[in-house]
C-alpha cells in the first residue's frame, strides 16, 4: 500500500477521468475542454440543480426536455410557470423548479443574462447553495472551489477510512477533499470524484479491484469500505394519510386543482383533497356521489409516508367550485402531475380498466 501522504491521488483520478468520464448530455469532455470548448454555465447550472437529490439516470431525460425547450437562460426567464412545473413533474422537491425560474429571471434581470463566475456572487441566488455554487464555479468557470455530495463524502471517508458518522464529519470530510482539490483543472476534478463515486466507489459494493485509488485507499486495506461512510441514524418517518378526489366527465375532462405556490408540492397540479395528517378526515371538495377505490396510493416524502385514499365521481355540471380547473381530455397529461397525484391517477385507471376487461363494476 502507498500511503495517501505520498500517492498523487489528484494526478491519478484526472488521468483516470481522461479516460473514463462518463458521457453526460451537460458535460464538455476532457478530450474537447483540452481542445478548447468551454462548458455552458447554463446548462452546467441546470445539470446541477436537477442533480441534487436525484440520480444521473433519473435526470438525463429531463435535462434533453428542457434544454431542447428552453436552450439558453433568457428563454426559460419567459417561460410561463405552469409550463416549467409541469415538465418538472416527476423529478421531486418541487421548490427547485421554482428557485430554477427565480434564479433564471435573477441572471437575466440583475446580470445581464450572464451567471456570475464567483462562489460568493453564485451564492447569493435562489436556489444555489453552497454545493451548488461550488459545482458551477469549478466546473463552469474553473475555480478551484471544492465540491462535496455524497458521492464525495463516501470517496474520502473511505480514502482516509474516516468512522465519524455523518453529518458531523461533513466538516472532515471537506477538508480532505479541499486539500486535494488542484488549482488546474478543478472542475475535471470534481466530476472525477463525483464520477469515482458513481461508477466504482458504490455506496453497496464498491469494485475495489479496478479502483485507480486502491493503492492509497486506507479503508481497502483495513477493509471498512462497506462499513464507510458512517451515518448517524435518522428517527423513523411518520405516516400520514390523506384524501383525494378524481371528478370527471363522460368525455374524459377531469379536475385538478393548483396548488399554493410554496410548500409541499408547491405550485403544482393535482387533484383536490384533505390535509395529509396522522388521522385526515375526508374533505370532499363538493357534494357529489363520491365512491371510494379499492387499494390505496403510498408514497414517500423527505419527512414523512403517505398512504392516499382515493374517491371518484362523475362530474355534473353545476358541482364545480370555482378554485378549481376543468381539463379538457385532449388538454391532460399525467405527465404533467407530480408522482403521488401520478400515482393516485394510476390506480383510478387501473381501476377502470378492471371494469372494461371484466366487467365485476369496480367503480
Ligand atoms: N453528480 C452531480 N453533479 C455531477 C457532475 N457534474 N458529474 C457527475 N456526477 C454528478
Amino acid at each position: 500500500m502507498r500511503d495517501t501522504a505520498t500517492f498523487d491521488v489528484t494526478g491519478t483520478l484526472l488521468e483516470w477521468y481522461d479516460r473514463h468520464a462518463r458521457d453526460l448530455p451537460w458535460r464538455v469532455s476532457p478530450a474537447d475542454w483540452a481542445a478548447g470548448e468551454m462548458p455552458n454555465p447554463y446548462r452546467v447550472w441546470l445539470s446541477e440543480v436537477m442533480l441534487q437529490q436525484t440520480t444521473v439516470a433519473a435526470v438525463r431525460e429531463y435535462f434533453l426536455r428542457f434544454t431542447s425547450r428552453w436552450p439558453d437562460i433568457q428563454a426559460l426567464a419567459a417561460a410561463p410557470d405552469d409550463q416549467v412545473m409541469a415538465e418538472w413533474a416527476g423529478l421531486g422537491y418541487y421548490a427547485r423548479a421554482r428557485n430554477l425560474l427565480k434564479c433564471a429571471r435573477t441572471v437575466v434581470d440583475q446580470h445581464g443574462g450572464r451567471f456570475p463566475d464567483t462562489l460568493d456572487a453564485l451564492l447569493k441566488l435562489p436556489g444555489i447553495g453552497p454545493y451548488t455554487a461550488a459545482a458551477i464555479a469549478a466546473i463552469a468557470f474553473d475555480r478551484p472551489e471544492t465540491v462535496l455530495d455524497g458521492n464525495v463524502e463516501r470517496v474520502m471517508a473511505r480514502l482516509y477510512d474516516i468512522h465519524e458518522p455523518l453529518p458531523k464529519s461533513k466538516p472532515l470530510l471537506k477538508k480532505k477533499a479541499a486539500a486535494l482539490t488542484p488549482a488546474k483543472r478543478p472542475g475535471d476534478y470534481a466530476q472525477a470524484v463525483m464520477d469515482l463515486g458513481a461508477t466504482i466507489c458504490t455506496p453497496k459494493s464498491p469494485t475495489c479491484g479496478i479502483c485507480p485509488l486502491r493503492e492509497p485507499c486506507r479503508a481497502r486495506a483495513a477493509q471498512t469500505q462497506q462499513y464507510l461512510p458512517r451515518k448517524t441514524p435518522k428517527a423513523p418517518k411518520p405516516t400520514r394519510i390523506g384524501h383525494v378526489y378524481i371528478a370527471h366527465c363522460d368525455d374524459g375532462a377531469i379536475l385538478l386543482e393548483r396548488r399554493p405556490g410554496s410548500g409541499l408540492l408547491g405550485g403544482m397540479l393535482g387533484f383536490p383533497g384533505s390535509e395529509w395528517t396522522e388521522n385526515a378526515a375526508e374533505a370532499p371538495p363538493f357534494h357529489a356521489e363520491w365512491t371510494l377505490l379499492p387499494g390505496e396510493v403510498r408514497h414517500t416524502f423527505t419527512h414523512f409516508h403517505l398512504t392516499l385514499r382515493i374517491w371518484t365521481a362523475k362530474l355534473s355540471n353545476d358541482a364545480q367550485p370555482d378554485n378549481l380547473i376543468l381539463i379538457e381530455k385532449h388538454d391532460f397529461r399525467p405527465s404533467d402531475l407530480p408522482t403521488v397525484m401520478r400515482k393516485a391517477h394510476d390506480l383510478w385507471r387501473g381501476s377502470r380498466t378492471t371494469v372494461k376487461h371484466d366487467g365485476t363494476g369496480l367503480t
